[in-house]
Order: structure tokens, then C-alpha cells, then sequence
């Protein structure tokens, strides 16, 4: 056995430097990559810090690492795009790999980086303002993960620019968490009705306002939905997805708010609220989970404000068994955009996520490439650079899933037909683009197509869901 190893460190380019050691060779990559999570008191459940801690799971570390589920980090490429990318090199994952081959020797402690230091503070500094959730949600020792929305009230007169939102959830359950912007008083109707703080499920259109899938293959119920969404004479809601166009902030493991670019801020509509949907999952002890979020706010009016450009569609149709439906959906900007960031979502058969930036005259560009879905480890992603994009250039959503028992994810076993739905049993095809417009005058005709394409997603209500599988792309 000694020998193999031997001849395998001997056949690899590592040999040049010897046998791979903890203290010169892992130590920086784990303290880099890992222990940002992996810290006492970071979001990971233990460190991985010292040699000890890293021998203790060596086995564990390579097999992790070499499937990609650890660190944390869905999209593919190492380009470096996003920022905060953590996704390991296969250099990175080969020396971890020969580490354990050498049977993952301390090596000389002289060579032993500086242990790094890790802040529990404010990310971006102090908060202009820090707001919580109103009464603690208990969450219980056991049972299934609950998803769940708060209702945060802003004080009156809050500042209407902001810049940063830091999530800060209070207990190990909490999986993940986003936060948006509202208006619509649908939520706070809900908040009340329900005993508890909060209310169930991932109503973003207000609870109630769309019926349970299921009784969305009947057209009567689809054109009752549609009607109540609509205000008379007009063709779709004034603020579609009013919840999911107001996202403001994300919490996963790890998360680091990306700061947005200089002169650029979210505009809260007069008179919103703040809603914070979490995902908990109990841990063995009950928990009081009170999150925290923690806002800043431009001092001035800024030059560019963020505006979220969703690719939704409502046409989603997963026959019971169904291994590689799709769901598409697309947006063709009339005007040049600047897009800062993509925020996907969606529920748990989903397998595959893609979006495709098609610039006239251009190769086709895959700007979100994510090829193995996690329900759980959803987050946005902020590119390094704002991305431009021309007029006339088509963004496409392409979403897969596998609704059969080959899916291990999937909640409902044996399966059923699935739909678009807001509850978990249902599915979604969502991404937003955070964009601003680098010639700000375009507003209205970036409107007028937001507008237009709200427009036939909803009439997609009407039309698209008895039709059996969704339609090939145009
Ligand atoms: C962004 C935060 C984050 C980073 C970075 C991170 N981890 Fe983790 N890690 C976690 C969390 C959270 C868990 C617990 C996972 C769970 O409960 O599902 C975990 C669990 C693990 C586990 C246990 C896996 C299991 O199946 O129980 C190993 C091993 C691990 N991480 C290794 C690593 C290594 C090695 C790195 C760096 C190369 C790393 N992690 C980087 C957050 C992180």
C-alpha cells in the first residue's frame, strides 16, 4: 500500500515539491476556501482550522470536495464572474486528494500561516437601521423544514434609497432567506389571520390571490385567479410579482453582501414593508429564531436605480414520472442594459437551471449555468463587473426537472402531476435580473416591455396550462 501511494505521488507534477503537507501546502487552502464557514461560531456545524481538525475528516474533505458540494456554490465555470465565487480548482481539489494519498502528514509547524481572524460583525459597517422580526417564531426540536414569511414594518419616513441589506438570522435552522419589499397589504392580512408570527408557504403574489395548482386545470379557476389579480380593463397586475420584484437581500451559509456599484441604490415605494421569507430546518433542540436585518441608505437620490427584470413563466406542466420536462421563458431588452446580478429560484424537482444571454450577432453567451439545482442553497449571484448588454438581446430562462422517485428531492413520492405553484408541492421557472440602465431616459420604453411581457405571462394563465407539456422555445 505504501509502495502505490508512492508510485502515485512519483507520476503526479506534486512530487516536484515532495509529499503535500497540512502546514505549507493545506493550510492556506483550507483556511481560504473553508474556514470562512468552517470557524467556531461561523455557519458551518464544525472548524477547519488546524491540522487536527482537517486530519479528523480528511476522508470526508476529499470526497466532498471532489463531487463539488463543498464549498457551497452552484453555478459552473471557475471564470471567476461572480463575486465571492467559491467553487474549487481541480488543482485545488487534486492537492487535497494527494494530501490523503501521503496519509495527510502534519508537516513542519514552522511553515503554518498565521491563523485567520474572523468578525461576527456588521458586514458593511453599522447599519443606518436595524430592524427585526417582530415576536420570535419557535421552531420546534423535530419535524419537517418550514418555510415561512414575517412581516417587518419600516418605521415612517424611512429613507426610500437603499444600499446594502444585511439578513442575520438568529439560529443554526435557518437554511436560508430573502427579503423584499412590499407593498400589497395581502401580507400583512396574512401575517394577522395566522396565530403564529408569520405566515406558511412562499405566497409572493399575497396569500390567497392564486388558487392551489391543482385546481388550476380547470379553467374556470384559472380565469377566476386571472380576473382577481387584474384591476378592470387591464390586461395583467400592476405590480406583477410584486414580492419577487422588491428582493433586496439573501442570507445562505457564508453569504457576503456584494456591495452595488457607486451612485446606484433599491428604491423602496413609499409605504412598503419589509418581508422575510426563511426556510428552517428543526435541529434536534427548540429554537427562538428572531432574525435581524440591518439596512443602509444613500444619502442623496442615487444616479441609477436598481430595476428587476424577471424571466418567469406560469406555463409549467410535470406529468407524474416526467424525468426531463422543461419550463422556458425569455425577456428581449428594447434598450441596452447593465445587469448586476441574478437572483434564480426554484422548488425542489428542479434539475437544471440555465440562462442564455443572446446578443444580436453574437454567440449565444450562457450567463447562469447551474447544472446540479439545490433547493437549499439558493442565493443571488453578483457579477464582479456589471455585465452590458445591447438593445435587442434575448435573455432565456431554462429550467429541467425530474418529477419521478429517481429524484431524490422530490416531496411528493409516488409523484403526481406538478404545476406552477407557490406552495413547495409546486414548481417555479424564476430569474431576476437586477439591471440599471446606463442611459437612464430609456425608462419608459424598458417599461412598455416589462409591461408587455407581464402581459403574456398572464394570459400563459389562461392558455398554457391545460395544454399538456410547455411549448418549445420560439
Ligand atoms: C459558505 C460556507 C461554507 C464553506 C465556504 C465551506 N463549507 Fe463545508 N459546510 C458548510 C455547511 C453549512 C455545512 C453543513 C451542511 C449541512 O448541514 O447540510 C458544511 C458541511 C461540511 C462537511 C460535512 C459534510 C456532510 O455531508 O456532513 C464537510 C466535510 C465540509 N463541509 C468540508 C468543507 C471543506 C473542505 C470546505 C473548503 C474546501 C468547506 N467545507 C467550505 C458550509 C461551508
Amino acid at each position: 500500500m505504501k509502495l502505490l501511494r508512492f508510485i502515485l505521488a512519483v507520476s503526479l507534477p506534486l512530487m516536484a515539491r515532495g509529499q503535500v503537507v497540512f502546514t505549507r501546502d493545506i493550510a492556506p487552502l483550507i483556511h481560504s476556501r473553508c474556514a470562512g464557514c468552517h470557524h467556531d461560531g461561523g455557519d458551518a456545524p464544525f472548524p477547519l482550522l488546524t491540522a487536527a481538525d482537517a486530519q479528523k475528516r480528511v476522508r470526508q474533505i476529499v470526497e466532498v470536495t471532489a463531487a463539488g458540494d463543498m464549498p457551497p456554490w452552484l453555478p459552473m465555470g471557475t471564470d471567476g464572474q461572480f463575486a465571492n465565487e467559491r467553487r474549487l480548482s481541480a488543482a485545488e481539489k487534486e492537492l487535497l486528494r494527494q494530501w490523503l494519498a501521503d496519509g495527510a502528514p502534519e508537516g513542519d509547524p514552522s511553515l503554518l500561516p498565521p491563523m485567520p481572524e474572523f468578525s461576527h460583525e456588521w458586514q458593511c459597517g453599522a447599519p443606518d437601521l436595524i430592524v427585526e422580526m417582530p415576536t420570535p417564531f419557535l421552531i420546534p426540536a423535530d419535524g419537517p423544514a418550514i418555510y415561512r414569511n414575517f412581516v417587518i414594518p419600516l418605521p415612517h419616513g424611512a429613507p426610500q434609497y437603499v444600499t446594502a441589506v444585511e439578513v442575520r438570522p438568529s439560529s443554526r435552522a435557518v437554511h436560508h432567506a430573502f427579503v423584499r419589499a412590499e407593498k400589497a397589504s395581502a401580507t400583512m392580512v396574512a401575517d394577522a389571520a395566522d396565530a403564529a408570527p408569520g405566515y406558511a408557504g412562499m405566497a409572493s403574489f399575497g396569500p390567497g390571490a392564486l388558487p392551489a395548482a391543482d385546481a388550476f386545470a380547470l379553467p374556470s379557476v384559472q380565469r377566476e385567479a386571472y380576473r382577481r389579480l387584474l384591476p378592470e380593463g387591464r390586461k395583467s397586475p400592476p405590480e406583477m410579482l410584486p414580492g419577487t420584484a422588491g428582493a433586496l437581500g439573501a442570507w445562505v451559509p457564508g453569504f457576503k453582501v456584494p456591495p452595488l456599484p457607486a451612485d446606484t441604490a433599491h428604491r423602496l415605494p413609499e409605504g412598503s414593508h419589509l418581508v422575510l421569507s426563511l426556510r428552517m430546518v428543526p435541529i434536534g433542540k427548540p429554537q427562538h429564531e428572531r432574525t435581524r436585518i440591518g439596512l443602509h441608505f444613500a444619502r442623496q437620490p442615487p444616479a441609477r436605480e436598481i430595476i428587476p427584470v424577471p424571466l418567469n413563466t406560469f406555463r409549467i406542466v410535470l406529468p407524474a414520472g416526467s424525468r426531463a420536462e422543461e419550463a422556458r421563458a425569455k425577456f428581449v431588452t428594447p434598450v441596452p442594459l447593465s445587469v448586476l446580478s441574478l437572483w434564480p429560484h426554484a422548488h425542489q424537482l428542479a434539475t437544471m437551471l440555465e440562462v442564455i444571454a443572446h446578443v444580436p450577432g453574437a454567440e449565444p453567451r450562457r450567463i447562469l449555468d447551474i447544472r446540479e439545482w439545490d433547493f437549499d442553497q439558493q442565493q443571488p449571484y453578483t457579477f464582479r463587473e456589471p455585465q452590458q448588454f445591447p438593445a435587442g438581446t434575448r435573455f432565456e430562462l431554462c429550467v429541467r426537472y425530474n418529477n419521478s422517485s429517481t429524484n431524490p428531492a422530490n416531496p411528493t413520492v409516488p409523484a403526481r402531476t406538478v404545476r406552477f405553484g407557490e406552495s413547495l408541492r409546486d414548481e417555479m421557472a424564476l430569474v431576476i435580473l437586477q439591471t440599471t440602465l446606463p442611459n437612464p431616459t430609456d425608462r419608459p420604453s424598458l417599461n412598455l416591455a416589462l409591461a408587455a411581457s407581464r402581459d403574456r405571462m398572464f394570459s400563459g394563465l389562461l392558455t398554457g396550462l391545460l395544454e399538456g407539456p410547455p411549448s418549445p422555445p420560439p
